[in-house]
C-alpha cells in the first residue's frame, strides 16, 4: 500500500472542493450517478481496497496502483484488456492545479472511476483494448483518437443540452471552464470526423465532439470496431 504525504492529500482536497460544483453544474447524467455510488473521500486520497470495493462487483473492472507513469499506451491497453485499470502515483503539484498535461491520480480516480460502477460505461471502455491490441501502428493512433475524443473529451447531449462526458474535463478546471463558455468548436461525433484530429496533449483541445447518448456513442464505435 502506498502512503500519501499530507502535502498530496491537500492537493486532492483542494482539487475536489473547486470541482465539485462544476461537475454538479455541467458533468452528464452517467457521471453524476457514478460519482454517487462510489462515494469519493473529499480530504483525502482514497485507497485502491475502497475503490475496489465499489468498483468490482458492480463491473467486475478492478483498479490497480502503478509507479508508472504514461508515457506509452500499450501497458495500458494490455490492463484495460484484463478489465484493470491503473491508477498512477503521481499527483499533480499546486501549479498544475487547473490543467495537466500528464495524467495524475486525481484524473485517473476523479474524472474517470465515477463510470467504472456503471456497467452500461464499462461497455464502452471494453471496446478499446481488444481493437487495439489487434491493431497495426497507424490503426493503434486512430483508436488512441476515438478513445481521447469519446471517453476522455467527449460530450454529450442531454435533454437538448450539452453536459461534459470525458474524464479529461471532468479533472480540469481551466479546460471544464475554456469549453462551457464557448470557447471551442464542437461537432457531431462520427469516426470520420473524429480520426482526422490529433489529439491535444499540451494544450486545450481546439475542437470537441458530442453524441446524443452513451448507446449512439457505443453504436459509432462498436459499428467501426466490427469491421476493423
Ligand atoms: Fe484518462
Amino acid at each position: 500500500m502506498t502512503a500519501f504525504t499530507d502535502e498530496q492529500n491537500r492537493v486532492w482536497s483542494t482539487l475536489y472542493e473547486r470541482q465539485l460544483p462544476r461537475i454538479e453544474k455541467y458533468a452528464c447524467q452517467e457521471y453524476l450517478e457514478g460519482f454517487h455510488t462510489l462515494g469519493l473521500p473529499a480530504d483525502r486520497i482514497p485507497e485502491i481496497d475502497f475503490l475496489n470495493q465499489a468498483i468490482t462487483p458492480r463491473t467486475g473492472w478492478c483498479t490497480e496502483r502503478t509507479e508508472v507513469r504514461y508515457t506509452d499506451a500499450v501497458p495500458w491497453y494490455n490492463c484495460f484488456a484484463r478489465k484493470t485499470f491503473l491508477v498512477t502515483d503521481y499527483m499533480r503539484t499546486w501549479d498544475e492545479l487547473d490543467f495537466t498535461p500528464e495524467p495524475d491520480m486525481f484524473h485517473d480516480i476523479f474524472g474517470h472511476l465515477p463510470f467504472m460502477v456503471l456497467p452500461r460505461y464499462t461497455e464502452l471502455q471494453e471496446m478499446f483494448a481488444p481493437a487495439f491490441l489487434r491493431a497495426g501502428p497507424e490503426e493503434r493512433e486512430r483508436i488512441k483518437r476515438l478513445a481521447w475524443y469519446s471517453t476522455e473529451f467527449g460530450l454529450i447531449r442531454e435533454r437538448g443540452e450539452l453536459r461534459l462526458f470525458g474524464a479529461g474535463l471532468m479533472s480540469s478546471a481551466g479546460e471544464i471552464e475554456h469549453v462551457m463558455a464557448g470557447h471551442v468548436p464542437l461537432e457531431p461525433f462520427s469516426v470520420e470526423n473524429v480520426i482526422r484530429n490529433e489529439k491535444s496533449i499540451w494544450n486545450f483541445n481546439n475542437v470537441l465532439f458530442f453524441f446524443d447518448s452513451l448507446e449512439a456513442v457505443k453504436q459509432e464505435l462498436g459499428a467501426y470496431f466490427d469491421t476493423h
